[in-house]
């Protein structure tokens, strides 16, 4: 080993997983960085390959095995190459993660990641293996991320952790109790991100709507704070729970001129009898009238949610309800799920009856279902004149640059890569299912 690598280790960071998991990785990344490590941008000449994993579905977990699994022959190659795993994998794995994968070396807990640098030393000098996973209900303690992924949008944690205990939902086991953030930290990581030339924040809890600091701010205040921090100019956030979300959210959406017209409303089925199995706490009619409220309280506001197919008993009947308050809403975009059984939730102790075949053909009707509805939504654009935050330059033509409007959704058009990081103005020409195409205007 050279004496640079021995200096400074390089590490790779590979992440599965939501804007959460995103989150964590930087953060950690960023406590890596003041330790002493590099980051690298491959696999190939890192001294340590840090899989960061959520365990939401079965999927995310066998995508995450087969990855290290392929880690095999450079391992070999390079024996003192370094495997470790963190986040919500690690915590609901702990030492049989190593079981699964004897390639693993280090099982960090999303409670232990301050660690990570001593753990990963102590393998590279010692030839270990380490699990150090510990109870993850506490605070994290208040590190500001050093490291951020990209230049002028940031993802910000507002809360961890959740409450609300939805049947399938193995959140509240592996992150503990809702946990929120000092409005004061968010707020100082906000000016600051403001001062190195930051655009846009994203604001993540799994319920950001039942935020409540210590000093009694809730969500709302938060928002209103954020929202006068010179230099940011988008402020996103998700996730909203449909039964906290609420007609103040909606004006504080409507009022507050950063804080973008795009609401991401989990409904996860339009059957009140899966949803009450499902323990959601709402029922469709109520969903469907929160929608028609924020719609007429935030016009041209887009609305996106997370639809789960084939939950334990669904029958065709139930999965038609969902398909028709699907278009009754008539969502921007929906991410759909095939019900996945995790160990420990409510929803396991229930029979997975539905076949893995009825889920796919499920998943993929709403596939279709959702293309419709959106590009319907998108034609509705046409001519019309959106504000765009260019974000990067096409990878295919150079000439190309694509963004995100206020409402969330991907826009291409041509112009110089001098605009990447600032807000221009887009008439839109064509649309898909997908994306926006159109021509800059200022
Ligand atoms: N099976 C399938 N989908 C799930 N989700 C959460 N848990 C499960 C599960 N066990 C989906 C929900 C949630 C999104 C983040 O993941 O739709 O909103
Ligand atoms: Fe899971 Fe429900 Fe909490 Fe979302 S609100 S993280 S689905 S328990």
């Amino acid at each position: 080993m050279n004496k640079e690598k021995t200096c400074q280790p390089k590490v790779f960071v590979k992440t599965f997983g939501c804007q959460m998991n995103m989150r964590d990785s930087e953060h950690v990344a960023g406590i890596l960085i003041d330790n002493g490590f590099r980051l690298s941008g491959t696999m190939d000449d890192a001294d340590v390959i840090l899989f960061n994993s959520c365990s939401v579905r079965k999927h995310a977990e066998e995508r995450l095995f087969g990855n290290i699994a392929c880690l095999k022959g450079l391992k070999k190659k390079r024996p003192g190459l370094v495997i470790a795993l963190m986040g919500c994998t690690a915590q609901a794995y702990e030492g049989k993660a190593m079981d699964r994968s004897s390639l693993i070396d280090i099982v960090c807990g999303p409670g232990n990641e301050t660690d990570l640098p001593r753990l990963i030393k102590d393998v590279l000098k010692k030839r270990c293996h380490i699990i150090a996973v510990d109870k993850f209900n506490k605070k994290r303690p208040e590190l500001f991320p050093k490291y951020r992924e990209h230049k002028f949008k940031a993802l910000v944690s507002i809360s961890e952790g959740c409450d609300n205990f939805c049947s399938y939902c193995i959140v509240p086991y592996l992150r503990g109790r809702e946990r929120s953030r000092h409005a004061r930290d968010i707020i100082r990581e906000v000016k600051g991100l403001a001062g190195r030339g930051f655009k846009e924040v994203l604001l993540l809890g799994q319920n950001v709507n039942s935020y409540k600091a210590e000093c009694g701010k809730d969500f709302i205040k938060l928002l209103e704070d954020v929202n006068k921090i010179k230099g940011i100019e988008r402020i996103r956030f998700m996730t909203s729970h449909p039964k906290d979300a609420h007609k103040e959210l909606f004006r504080a959406m409507r009022d507050l001129d950063k804080v973008c017209e795009h609401l991401h409303l989990p409904l996860q089925s339009g059957s009140d009898r899966i949803l009450k199995l499902m323990n959601r706490r709402y029922t469709s009619g109520k969903y469907l009238n929160l929608a028609e409220e924020y719609k007429r309280i935030v016009p041209g506001g887009s609305l996106t949610t997370d639809i789960i197919a084939g939950f334990p008993s669904e029958t065709d009947s139930d999965f038609k309800k969902t398909c028709v308050i699907m278009k009754d809403v008539g969502f921007d975009s929906s991410y759909t799920f095939k019900y996945s059984p995790r160990e420990r939730t409510k929803a396991s102790e229930l029979a997975d009856d539905v076949p893995d075949d009825v889920k796919a053909s499920r998943l993929k009707s709403l596939s279709e279902l959702q293309c419709g509805i959106s590009e319907e939504r998108n034609r509705r654009l046409t001519d019309k004149v959106v504000e765009v935050l260019v974000e990067g330059v096409s990878k295919k033509d150079g000439e190309i640059l694509t963004g995100r409007t206020g409402t969330n959704k991907p826009a291409v058009f041509k112009g110089s890569r001098s605009l990447v990081g600032r807000s221009v103005d887009v008439e839109i020409e064509s649309v898909t299912a997908y994306a926006l195409r159109g021509r800059i205007v200022r």
